[in-house]
């Protein structure tokens, strides 16, 4: 160094430089060649710290991983809902482009009438639109989906003659119409005792606007009314002349007043206004589209003994009914509208069961001989005996029951099999099904309407 700087032959002040640089050189000479001085430490603790930093990182990726597996997850999650909203999109255009419904008979516009079916989208009501519209009549079907369906009907929607109204005939409603089927009522026990003053509004009411609406148009009304009339009765089999032995604050009181008191307004209107008026008394009806929550024997009977459970009956078991199949009782409605005969007429099948022999005979067709059958107490004001005399139907309108209570039965213990296997079927007796406005009814069976 000494002869580098001789060799420069550097001033006072450049010496001073050139030391104090020399000075710092051999310093950081020293410095680098020793190391910059650090902690001491063991060979092995470096390989856990770096193995535990590498868990770390791993940790962190794996858990960004997840987090994007979860991502995916929820994004093919709503693709495939977005997926399966669009099938049903297009299946729906091509149920709609394809024109699948029954065929129908061609009619002109002499020929083809313009009918009015309240509660048409219920049990009885979605078979008389059935036959209505196969004949190639317009068929309006009203109806407030108390305990109607849009399913019973939904194979007629878009066909150019038919049309489905979300009304309450307890409200005025105003159509041109040559002919009315007034059906709209709650039926079976459980539905009619659920609301009794709607039960009542929706036959006085309901039937008033009717009545009004035919009396406006000039169309001819049919009432859908019930043995239910008869009440408990003491004369056996029922004729049309019977008054009937009614309990007028009972129970069934809504139900048994509010159609004796639609009948009486039915013929009131007739004489006063002229409304042309047909009266069919229904008698116990069964078949495919009754509601899984209906509460009537055949229902329950049916839905118990496809569970294996114990089939229950009110009382002893020795009280009588009679059972109609829907399409014969769909028959005698039609032949009693478009009749010259307007007093009251039993639409029934007179063939008689005990509710103890009627049980035993759905066992046997549902196949299952270990189901039990059970007693309960009797229901209050059940009738004992209801058997209808049809000599009226058959004299006056030719009709007469033609499918076997047998036949009947097999078809309908096939649909409640379907109806059960659906995945909101939630019958385990028959009871507690969602019923009228998604409530759960829980009234006593009964062993008729
Ligand atoms: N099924 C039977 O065994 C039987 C026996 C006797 C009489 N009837 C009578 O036949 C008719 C049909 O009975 P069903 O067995 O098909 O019963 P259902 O309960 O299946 O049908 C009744 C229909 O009327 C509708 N309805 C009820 N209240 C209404 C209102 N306020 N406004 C508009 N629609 C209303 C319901 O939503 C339903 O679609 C009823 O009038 C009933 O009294 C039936």
């Amino acid at each position: 160094m000494g002869v580098t700087l001789r060799a420069m032959g550097a001033d006072t002040a450049s010496k001073k430089f050139a030391v104090f640089f020399a000075v710092s050189a051999l310093v950081l000479l020293v410095v680098l060649t020793r190391g910059v001085p650090i902690e001491p430490m063991n060979s092995q603790q470096l390989k856990e710290d770096d193995t535990e930093d590498a868990i770390r990182r791993s940790e962190s990726a794996l858990e960004d991983h997840v987090r994007n597996l979860e991502k995916t997850q929820r994004e093919m999650d709503k693709a495939k809902r977005e997926l399966s909203r669009l099938k049903q999109q297009l299946l729906d255009l091509r149920n709609a482009s394809t024109n699948t419904f029954p065929s129908v008979v061609p009619r002109n516009e002499f020929d083809r009438k313009r009918i009015l079916i309240t509660g048409g989208a219920g049990f009885v009501g979605s078979h008389l639109t059935d036959a209505l519209m196969k004949q190639g009549h317009e068929v309006t079907v009203m109806d407030n989906f108390f305990t109607g369906r849009k399913k019973n009907v939904e194979h007629w929607i878009r066909h150019p003659n038919f049309e489905l109204i979300n009304h309450d005939v307890v409200e005025p409603f105003m159509i041109e119409v040559d002919e009315i089927y007034h059906l709209a009522s709650p039926a079976s026990p459980p539905h009619y005792m659920y609301n009794p003053i709607k039960t009542i509004k929706t036959n006085t009411l309901g039937t008033i606007n009717m009545l009004g609406l035919a009396k406006r148009v000039g169309a001819r009304l049919l009432l859908a009314s019930t043995s239910e009339v008869y009440g408990n009765p003491t004369v056996h089999p029922q004729p049309e002349t019977y008054f009937g032995n009614v309990n007028p604050d009972g129970p069934r009181a809504c139900y048994d007043e509010g159609k004796r008191i639609a009948e009486t307004m039915c013929y009131a209107y007739q004489k006063q206004s002229g409304v042309e008026v047909r009266v069919a008394r229904i008698f116990n009806t069964f078949g495919p589209r009754m509601h899984i929550g209906d509460g009537r024997v055949v229902s329950n009977f049916i839905i118990q003994a496809l569970q294996g459970q114990p089939m229950t009956v009110y009382g002893e078991g020795k009280q009588t009914r009679s059972f109609q199949y829907v399409s014969d009782l769909v028959d005698g409605l039609m032949a009693l509208m478009n009749s010259d005969f307007s007093d009251p007429v039993n639409i029934g099948n007179p063939e008689e069961y005990t509710m103890v022999d009627f049980a035993k005979s759905i066992r046997e067709l549902v196949g299952d001989p270990k189901v039990e059958i059970t007693h309960k107490p009797a229901t209050q004001d059940d009738p004992q005996r209801r058997r209808p005399d049809i000599t009226r139907a058959k004299q006056h309108l030719g009709w007469e029951p033609k499918v076997k209570v047998v036949d009947g039965l097999k078809k309908t213990i096939e649909y409640f099999r379907r109806e059960l296997e659906q995945p909101s079927a939630r019958a385990a007796d028959g009871r507690g099904v969602g019923g009228p406005y998604g409530h759960q009814i829980h009234l006593p069976y009964v062993n008729e309407e």
